[in-house]
């Protein structure tokens, strides 16, 4: 019960990475409130969670600080914010268009900044931001080009972002999962191509295969936690040995 009566928002909290985090989160005791696009499977979080549920698109600012201000409105203040929200998207380089790059930085980068910025005023000093990264911004894959440089943009950010708020005790960490079994890579594939993809996947990863969402989340809740109290700025790999040992 490491988040008993602490307020957690997670950013991008109905699906994968972020609806595992909030399972575990509300287990342990915490106060949640949730955003996504989704309206239906947030409902489903929110009420699996007992949790606040918004619908907010995080590349949308104005959204993100309506969704801010009722979150201020139902929780008072924020002790835990996991911003998770990610799309993904792959192109090689003839084949990235301005509106495809545009797609992926205004949420993954533009849209997870300016969800601290306007955060930042919620938070309690003490607090614990997490942010979903990806092994993606340190290797060099082919065709991911637009989702690489918008999570290595936002690793450089968390840096600034958590050497500004050290007056204030809040530390800012990012968990950075490698190929793990969530919707990410299966929307609008076929069956057959899932199952393509979560081999040629599987098989880059050191341990032999994808990871699970719960395998991340679990990293999520240990960083926002007090049992990570001397640990700031860092970028957790949680995938199984790629960049490590890959
Ligand atoms: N799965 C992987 O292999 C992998 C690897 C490295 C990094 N990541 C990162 O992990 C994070 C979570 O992804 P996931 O794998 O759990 O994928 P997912 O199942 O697709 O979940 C993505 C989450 O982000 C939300 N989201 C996406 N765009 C949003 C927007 N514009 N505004 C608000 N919410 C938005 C989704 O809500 P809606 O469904 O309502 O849009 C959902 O809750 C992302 O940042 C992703 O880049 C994933």
């Amino acid at each position: 019960m490491r988040f008993t009566d602490k307020c957690v928002v997670i950013l991008g909290g109905n699906a994968g990475i972020g609806l595992a985090a909030a399972t575990m989160f509300a287990a342990e005791g915490a106060k949640l409130a949730l955003t996504g696009r989704n309206r239906e499977t947030l409902a489903a979080a929110a009420e699996a969670c007992s949790a606040l549920g918004l619908v907010s698109d995080m590349g949308d600012v104005s959204q993100t600080r309506a969704a801010l201000a009722e979150i201020e409105q139902a929780l008072g203040g924020i002790d835990v914010l996991f911003v998770n929200a990610g799309v993904g998207g792959f192109a090689p380089i003839p084949d990235v268009t301005e509106d495809f790059w545009d797609g992926i930085h205004n949420v993954n980068l533009r849209g997870a900044f300016f969800a601290i910025q306007h955060a930042l005023p919620l938070m309690r000093d003490g607090g614990s931001i997490v942010i979903t990264g990806s092994i993606g911004s340190v290797l060099a894959v082919p065709g991911n080009v637009a989702y690489a440089a918008a999570k290595a943009g936002l690793r450089a950010m968390a840096r600034i972002v958590g050497k500004e708020l050290l007056p204030r005790q809040i530390r800012v960490n990012m968990v950075s999962p490698g190929p793990t079994e969530t919707e990410i890579f299966k929307r609008g594939a076929s069956e057959a191509e899932i199952e393509a993809t979560r081999a040629m996947l599987g098989g880059v990863v050191p341990l032999g295969r994808m990871g699970e969402a719960e395998e991340v989340a679990r990293a999520v809740l240990f960083l926002a936690s007090t049992e990570a109290s001397f640990i700031n700025g860092v970028d957790l790999y949680v995938d199984g040995g790629c960049v490590e040992l890959g």
